[in-house]
């Protein structure tokens, strides 16, 4: 068979003459990237892109989007026939290992899983330890880094067995940890997991039951939130899961990765948008402020943005806000909440900020999390928790990249240069002699 050459590209610095060849590298869909390795020997110079908007930081087989045409797969599946056809247990087999899984590992998959959902009883009294209106996700990430503590010595990284506990441990645990943040915050018993109820009926369990009373998981309830898990559960190489792989190629405690993208994940511009967005609809309060609101966030001096529109790389519409859109009137109406007024509003204010030049022009839309706070609120997560359930789904994508990263031989330390502007050389003047 005739073997294709290596398209490369010629990048020349006309001042000194010389140039470097960049070989092509092709990904199986999407934009192929430039090797960029011999810039800094043959021109020396470094690339600089300021947020990585442009930069493959790595080669990986797990999530695709195609942000102009509105396409996230994951494995090559579609998020729409995932969301509408799997659960997040199979979502997250699928993620971590690649394929879907038969009946049988599907069955012993979520046996694992549900075999770890208990934490420490040392573990829980970190609680105490917390004021009572800490921020669950302060508390979250404080406690999943504090596990490293837990699982030092018996989890090397290179020993593939320690991988898949690590694996299964997280994600078992991640939402017993969400839950008992929740509690304390509220003063109320830490509530075991049950392992008889499934992932998501689990989470509301704890997040909801008293010792005093039975507390019945609604159905509805448990498949809204197991929809919302399956959707938020891996986005390739956003700002948390690029945390993770860049705090785990340094070869850290990988509980210890975790809580660095729970951090990540927390700020407004990510995973903490969902809380905002939720903030920003009770603070405009009614359809006849949005206008007000609208202006603001066009006022460059204001720094003030609509939360829940724009993504980096969504720039014709995110396929899962419009999966949520439609959950998002299916649930209101099986709960009986049809006059949400919130949803109300969100609709409206969708609606006008689709037909504003200002948005128009940037590509806004709304994202992910523009409706999920209305779901979350009707099902009745409190706000403060809206992005620990994005934490405990996005645990599975964190996992699944942190796994393919440490299996990767040809792993190393993620290190980014800079363009430094700084002051040149000068010489220390004794403290004495300063003016
Ligand atoms: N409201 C008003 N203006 C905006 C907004 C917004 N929500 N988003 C972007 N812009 C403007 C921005 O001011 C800039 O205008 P100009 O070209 O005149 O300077 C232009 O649009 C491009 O914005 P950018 O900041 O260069 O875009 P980015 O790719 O760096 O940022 C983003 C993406 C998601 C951080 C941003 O759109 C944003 O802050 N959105 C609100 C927060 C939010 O909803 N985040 C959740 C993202 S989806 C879930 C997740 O990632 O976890």
């Amino acid at each position: 068979m005739e073997e294709k050459a290596q398209q490369t590209f010629e990048l020349t610095d006309p001042v000194r003459g010389r140039s470097a060849q960049l070989p092509v590298r092709n990904g199986t869909i999407g934009p192929a990237a430039l090797d960029i390795a011999a810039i800094h020997k043959e021109l020396d110079v470094f690339t600089y892109d300021p947020g990585f908007g442009m930069t493959a930081a790595t080669e990986s087989r797990i999530t695709y989007i195609d942000g102009d045409a509105g396409v996230l797969l994951y494995r090559g599946y579609p998020i729409e026939q995932l969301a509408q056809k799997s659960s997040f247990m199979e979502v997250a087999y699928l993620l971590l290992l690649g394929e879907l899984p038969t009946a049988k590992q599907l069955t012993e998959f979520t046996g694992n899983i549900r075999y770890h959902t208990m934490i420490n009883e040392s573990l829980l009294r970190f609680f105490n330890g917390f004021h009572h209106n800490a921020h669950p996700m302060a508390m979250v990430s404080a406690v999943v880094a504090s596990m490293s503590a837990f699982y030092h010595d018996t989890m090397d990284i290179h020993n593939p067995r320690h991988r898949e506990i690590f694996s299964h441990r997280i994600i078992a645990k991640l939402p017993t940890i969400a839950a008992a943040a929740h509690k304390h915050s509220l003063g109320q018993p830490f509530i075991y997991p049950r392992n008889d109820l499934d992932y998501a009926g689990n989470v509301l369990n704890m997040v909801f039951a008293v010792p005093c009373e039975p507390y019945q998981v609604d159905p509805i309830a448990s498949q809204a939130l197991d929809l919302l898990f399956v959707l938020h559960a891996d986005h390739e190489q956003n700002a948390s899961t690029s945390t993770v792989r860049l705090a785990g190629s340094t070869g850290a405690n990988p509980y210890a990765a975790i809580s660095a993208g729970v951090s990540a994940l927390w700020g407004p511009a990510h995973g903490g948008a969902n809380e905002a967005v939720l903030a920003l609809l009770e603070q405009i309060g009614s359809v006849d402020n949005i206008p007000k609101y609208l202006a603001m966030a066009k006022d460059k001096a204001s720094h003030f943005r609509l939360m829940g529109f724009g993504h980096r790389v969504y720039k014709n519409f995110d396929p899962r806000a419009t999966i949520i859109r439609a959950m998002c009137h299916k649930v209101l109406e099986r709960l009986g909440r049809t006059d949400n007024p919130l949803f109300e509003l969100a609709l409206r204010l969708e609606e006008i900020v689709l037909k504003d030049e200002y948005f128009v022009s940037r590509k806004l839309y709304p994202n992910v999390d523009f409706y999920s706070g209305v779901i979350y609120s009707a099902i009745g997560i409190p706000r403060s928790m809206f992005t620990v359930m994005f934490a405990i789904a996005r645990t599975v994508g964190w996992v699944a990249h942190w796994l393919e990263m440490i299996s990767d031989p040809g792993m190393r330390i993620g290190r980014p240069r800079q363009l430094y502007t700084g002051a040149t050389r000068r010489d220390y003047v004794d403290v004495k002699k300063r003016g």
